[in-house]
């Protein structure tokens, strides 16, 4: 099973098997540097074996969706090549889910939406637990953003929690009529409490004083530290994920905008008053963050 890591490298191809690279030098394991002359004086000659390594499979990372897979392993590279598609162009959406739509009841929110590209999509949303074709759905585009995000299964507890929001726009297979594509995502959950995020000025001033100790640290290197109160909030976002070819066409700030005014049923959440939550966030999440709920979105644990 292909590993993912979440830095981004660049496309490196280290060997995997270097233990197998080593050279032996003598019998004897001593070094080959000084042999010890015989008592004959003549000098002993060293035993060199060399081993090389005959498998040409290699550790590789995908630049385009950061996971680490084995070159030269054939269900490693088709495990790697639908994940990849999938990260960057998103999954269908197909005529057996839409079939499903009414058992399922999936439903539409929101049609014509149009993105920064021109291109009109629309939002569905339906619960997290749901079965059939439809869950089926679900499952596999969880298990790729877990994957891309390094993070864990969603407990059937959690889902049971849960709504999914998807963004889904207009594609033309190269044979047959046209279809959807599932481009983004968004899990909303029914949570109780979260902590507010420190703005950077408290946050810097509180070190300063040497009373870092009094905020909760959510990510130094990003600068998130939180109050340590948990205030009622009821909306959390566990997971968050639009295809890297559709980003920055305000998928995700739609999805979210959407999911705070129809999560709950006849009330609009405001994540400038704090009424929206996300888990730990990544970068891309934090800009996200940061810009849609005006510093006000707050953590929880998840
Ligand atoms: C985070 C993510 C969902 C954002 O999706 P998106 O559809 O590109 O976001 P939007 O287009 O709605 O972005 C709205 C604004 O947020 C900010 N923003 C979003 N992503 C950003 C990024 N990578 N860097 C800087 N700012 C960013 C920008 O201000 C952007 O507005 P702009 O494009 O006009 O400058 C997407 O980058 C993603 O899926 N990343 C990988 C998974 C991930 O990290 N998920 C977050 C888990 S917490
Ligand atoms: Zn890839």
């Amino acid at each position: 099973m292909p590993s993912q890591k979440r830095s981004q490298s660049s496309d490196d191809t280290s060997p995997v098997p270097q233990k197998r690279r080593r050279i032996l030098t003598d019998n004897n394991h001593r070094s080959a540097k000084t042999p010890k002359p015989k008592p004959d004086g003549k000098q002993q000659k060293s035993l060199i074996q060399l081993h090389f390594c005959t498998d040409n499979t290699v550790l590789r990372t995908c630049p385009s969706c950061s996971l680490s897979y084995t070159k030269g392993v054939p269900e490693d590279e088709a495990l790697h090549s639908t994940h990849c598609a999938r990260i960057q162009r998103g999954m269908e959406w197909g005529r057996e889910e839409e079939r499903e739509r009414v058992k399922a009841d999936v439903r539409e929110i929101e049609a014509g939406v149009r993105l920064k590209s021109g291109v009109k999509g629309r939002i569905i949303c339906f619960r997290a637990d749901v079965g059939g074709r439809t869950g089926s759905k679900v499952t596999t585009i969880l298990q790729t953003v877990n994957l891309a995000l390094s993070a864990p299964p969603l407990t059937p507890q959690v889902l049971r929690e849960c709504k999914l929001y998807l963004f889904l726009v207009p594609y033309q297979p190269k044979s047959g009529a046209s279809r959807e594509k599932i481009v983004g995502c968004v899990v909303a959950q029914h949570i109780k409490s979260a902590m507010a995020i420190a703005t950077s000025a408290v946050a810097s001033e509180a070190t300063t004083i040497g009373e870092a100790a009094s905020l909760v640290t959510v990510d130094t290197g990003m600068g998130i530290f939180c109050y340590p109160e948990h205030l009622p909030t009821p909306m959390g976002i566990p997971r968050l994920f639009v295809a890297s070819t559709h980003r920055r066409q305000g998928i995700a700030s739609k999805l979210l905008t959407t999911a705070a005014k129809t999560f709950i049923h006849g009330y609009e959440l405001d994540p400038r008053k704090g009424e929206v939550a996300f888990t730990q966030p990544t970068g891309d999440g934090n800009a996200i963050m940061l810009k849609w709920g005006g510093g006000e979105v707050r953590i929880y644990s998840g």
